[in-house]
Order: C-alpha cells, then sequence, then structure tokens
C-alpha cells in the first residue's frame, strides 16, 4: 500500500528557524524590519502582502516535493481552516487540505453541504481531521462546556448525521444531540466523495468512536511501543466491527545532512527558550489523554537539550521550540527516513509531517528524506509481503 505523506500548514505564524523561538514570519508578533509576510517596507509601510500568500508560497512548496497535502489546524489562535482551504486550492492543482474542526461547534447538516461544496469546488480535495478538544480554559474560549466524554458522544452523533445527510436522501435521526427529519442533500451535492476522516484522540471514548467512523486514526508521536500498541487497539475494535483502520502519525522532523548539524540545531534552539516559554510550556489544564501521554514523556524540567534525548534520533522538547506536540525525530537525512520506516513497520499508514521553517523545510524534506524513505519503505513492504 502506497504511504500518503502531509504538509503541516502553520496557520498560526511561523518561526524563520528553529534556532530562535520568535514568531517572525507573518503578524502574530508585532511587525518589524526582517519580518516576513507581512514585513515592512523601507518606508516602515507594510509590505502587501497577506499572511495567506505565505500559507500558499508552502502550500504549493508542499505540492511539488511529493507531499498530497496539508493539514490545516484549528486551535483558538489560528486562522480559521474551512476559509484558508479554498484560498489555497486555487493557489494549488491537486494538493489535499485537512480541515481540523471540533464538530460540535458546527451543525452537522450545514456541515455536509459545506464540504460537498468544497469538494465540488475543488474536485475533491477535502480531508478532516477530527478533534474533539482537551477541555479546561481553551474549550471554555469555544463556548463550550462539556465533559470530555459528552464531547465524543457528540462527536460520533455529529459524524453519523453527517454521513447520514450526505448518502441516504430521505435520511431521518433522534439522536441525544440532534434530530433530523427527512435530511439528504441535494443530489448533486450528494454525489461528491464524502471526505476522508482522519480522527485525533487518544482516550478510550477516542478509540471507540474512531472505530466506528475514521478512515486513519491519527497520532502524535509517542514512543514506539506504546504507538505500537494503541495502533493495535484501535485496529482491533475497528476489526470488531467488520472494518479495517488505516494508522497515521503527526510528527515534526529536525533533518540535516549529518546527525552533528541536526543536534547542533537543537541545542541552539534550547538555549534560546526564553523563561516566559518554558513556563507555557508546562501548558494549561486540560482532560486531553493524548496530551497527558505526551507530558508523560518529558521531565517537567530539563536544564539542559540533552536531558530531553529520548530514544535514537528522538527528542522530547520540540514543544519548547515551536508549541505543539513533545515528540520529534532529529537527525541526518537517512536516519529520518529509518525512523520513518521503523513507524510503517510497526503499523503507521500515512504520515503528517512538519518542519520549522514550513516552506524551506518542505522542499528539504521532501528533495532529501522522502525519496530515501521510499526505497527502504518499498524494501520493507515487499519483506512483509512475503
Ligand atoms: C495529530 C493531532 C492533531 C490535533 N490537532 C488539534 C487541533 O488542530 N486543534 C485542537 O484543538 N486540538 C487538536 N488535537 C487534540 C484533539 O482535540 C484531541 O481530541 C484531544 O487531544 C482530546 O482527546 P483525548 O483525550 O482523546 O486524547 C490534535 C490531536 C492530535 C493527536
Amino acid at each position: 500500500m502506497a504511504i500518503d505523506f502531509y504538509w503541516r500548514l502553520p496557520t498560526h505564524g511561523d518561526h524563520a528557524t528553529i534556532r530562535r523561538g520568535s514568531l517572525d514570519r507573518g503578524d502574530w508578533s508585532p511587525l518589524a524590519p526582517g519580518n516576513q509576510t507581512p514585513g515592512l517596507t523601507a518606508d516602515g509601510e507594510e509590505d502587501g502582502y497577506r499572511y495567506i500568500d505565505h500559507l500558499a508560497e508552502i502550500a504549493k512548496a508542499a505540492e511539488i516535493s511529493g507531499f498530497i497535502g496539508g493539514l490545516i489546524p484549528s486551535f483558538p489562535t489560528t486562522d480559521d481552516p474551512w476559509v484558508i482551504s479554498p484560498l489555497l486550492a486555487r493557489e494549488t492543482k491537486s494538493f489535499r487540505f485537512m480541515i481540523a474542526f471540533q464538530p460540535g461547534f458546527l451543525n452537522p447538516v450545514q456541515a455536509a453541504r459545506l464540504s460537498a461544496s468544497l469538494q465540488r469546488a475543488t474536485g475533491g480535495r477535502t480531508v478532516f481531521n477530527i478533534i474533539t478538544g482537551g477541555g479546561g480554559p481553551s474549550q471554555l474560549w469555544w463556548g463550550d462546556s462539556f465533559s470530555h466524554d459528552d464531547r465524543y458522544g457528540r462527536t460520533s452523533e455529529f459524524l453519523d448525521v453527517f454521513k447520514g445527510v450526505w448518502k441516504d436522501p430521505g435520511f431521518t435521526y433522534d439522536g441525544r444531540f440532534y434530530s433530523v427529519r427527512n435530511g439528504g442533500l441535494a443530489p448533486l451535492l450528494g454525489a461528491e466523495d464524502i471526505p476522508e476522516i482522519w480522527f485525533s484522540g487518544s482516550s478510550d471514548a477516542a478509540l471507540q468512536s474512531a472505530a466506528r467512523h475514521a478512515d486513519y486514526y491519527l497520532s502524535w508521536l509517542e514512543p514506539y511501543d506504546q504507538l505500537q500498541d494503541k495502533f493495535a487497539r484501535v485496529k482491533e475494535r475497528t476489526a470488531q466491527l467488520g472494518g479495517e483502520q488505516k494508522c497515521a502519525i503527526r510528527v515534526d522532523l529536525v533533518a540535516r545532512p549529518t546527525e552533528e548539524e541536526a543536534w547542533r540545531d537543537i541545542r541552539i534552539g534550547f538555549e534560546n527558550v526564553t523563561d516566559e516559554t518554558r513556563a507555557r510550556w508546562r501548558g494549561q489544564p486540560t482532560d486531553s489523554v493524548g496530551a497527558a501521554r505526551q507530558a508523560a514523556l518529558r521531565p517537567t524540567e530539563a536544564k539542559r537539550w540533552d536531558e530531553l534525548v529520548v530514544g535514537k534520533n528522538l527528542w522530547g522538547g520540540f514543544n519548547l521550540l515551536r508549541g505543539g506536540p513533545a515528540l520529534g525525530i532529529v537527525g541526518s537525512y537517512e536516519q529520518c527516513a529509518e525512523q520513518l520506516d521503523e513507524l510503517i513497520r510497526r503499523g503507521a499508514d500515512a504520515f503528517i509531517l512538519a518542519g520549522t521553517p514550513h516552506l524551506e523545510e518542505a522542499y528539504r524534506v521532501g528533495e532529501e528524506v522522502l525519496p530515501l524513505l521510499g526505497r527502504a519503505a518499498t524494501a520493507g513492504l515487499l519483506q512483509a509481503a512475503e
């Protein structure tokens, strides 16, 4: 089976280098000379670029470097993926847009029609990352006070209704969260393919809902044994329901010509981390099982960058350098490819990769790492088939 590779689109600004903490790409930090997209002209005026122009550059770079599409995250701090996607679709040819969203915040019938229109307009390039939220203050930011398991109950019903109105003219549903009478999309819209569903979350409730609804179960990188075990659990649950689950991993890479260069960038990045970032690292209260699994990977304090090396070519401090999940891959191009191969061997069917800065690293990972992996992955798959 071919392995699909997605890239990540940074909808909350980007760092010009992993070695510095400042968000100097985009208008998330005060505009200053040297900032990009937008930046300032010599007269101190904005240069006319919008951040969407920069995202388009990243999407194009990823598209021509071998990535099938891009994940568009959704947090209180980001632009909205539903708006970003059609804008970027006009700038690319076949690139798919993985829209992250929390189902609870949209009516499922409206979401189905919105998605079917997007499928029609883009030639079927819509993909979803279904997220169910991490509770705590950021959930309340959205105006959502549902408990963890109620949120998953709502996600599951949302997907029942979403798929039901798409496939079934006259669809009727009576659930705890949604009721529909004589629903169903207009035939022209209903003829479109339902977007592929990727599903994130590590709790029991998440695995249960993924088994019912997901095309791909998606996880952040975790220690490989732990991840393999989680993949096996969700595959088993899906098999019990008569389906087959594919699994995917979202992970950052620092890939350099040599291993020394890769760790050097990590060391410099770590040394530039400010106290303010370190405080943020401890994070907000959350009920997310996935976030707790990430937090458990790292010591609460680290004085040196190498205290966060958690395995061969694995570093547990990525969230210090750029927010997001903790664990990522660091090494030479060959070593990065070997790690991805190992993950394929352990059950990964697809990846969402990322690197900082997202534009240049899309070219680098696409041109330097993926071709190596292609050979190794093919060999691995042939062996598996014997
Ligand atoms: C790969 C991945 C990507 C995620 N992306 C987002 C996101 O864009 N926005 C968000 O609010 N949560 C995101 N999450 C977190 C999800 O909201 C997830 O549902 C949350 O961790 C709670 O689930 P759990 O308790 O089942 O682990 C992501 C999680 C994973 C694994």
